[in-house]
């Protein structure tokens, strides 16, 4: 695999990625056997983790979509944008929150928040990549892909203004290509 110019260093490779989404599909099938799963995927940066790793769960379940966005270019502008609510309803479901990566976490927390009031029997948080340091929100994924520095990366559904969603890794994007914007 060749590497895109604007990527500075991979950090996930493809092998990698199919890799964590063995490992926590075959841990979530184990939790949730028995239980009515609702897979609830963050647009549109998730949808890659969520295809990949939904082939590796295995127990029954169901999945939907809600959108929100709060970032422009590289930074989070802090406030949050509801754009598409789930078309099923959660009442009695288990959710799993899907996501592509947890940084400062006023996302998921927004999210969680809105799903608390809609009856669901449990929410939990599965993150393909995760960036504590730059936690700001109390909240924390019961699942975990990995755990990445303090660096914008773009691949694997990750975006910079809507590109690089299609690289098959995860990247750190090279800090030229957004410096003098
Ligand atoms: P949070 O609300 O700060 O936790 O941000 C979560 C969302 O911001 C993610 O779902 C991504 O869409 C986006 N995001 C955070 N860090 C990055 C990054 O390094 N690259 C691309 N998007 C990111
Ligand atoms: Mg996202």
């Amino acid at each position: 695999m060749t590497m895109h110019p604007d990527v500075e260093r991979i950090l996930v490779s493809e092998e990698e990625a199919r890799e964590i989404c063995r490992r926590l599909g075959a841990q979530i099938s184990k939790d949730y056997a028995g239980k009515k799963l609702l897979l609830v995927s963050v647009l549109k940066g998730a949808i890659v983790f969520m295809a990949d790793l939904l082939r590796y769960i295995t127990c029954d379940c169901q999945i939907d979509f809600m959108a929100v966005s709060s970032y422009s270019g590289v930074k989070t502008t802090g406030v949050v944008k509801f754009k598409k609510d789930l078309d099923i309803n959660p009442d009695g479901c288990d959710i799993l929150l899907v996501e592509d990566i947890l940084d400062s976490g006023i996302t998921l927390e927004y999210l969680k928040n809105i799903l608390i009031d809609r009856n669901a029997a449990s929410i939990r948080v599965c993150t393909f990549l995760d960036k504590p340091t730059n936690r700001r929100a109390n909240i924390q994924a019961e699942y975990v892909g990995k755990v990445i520095p303090d660096e914008f990366v773009v691949g694997y559904g990750l975006d910079y203004n809507e590109k690089y969603r299609n690289l098959p890794y995860v990247g750190i994007l090279s800090p030229k290509v957004y410096a003098d914007k």
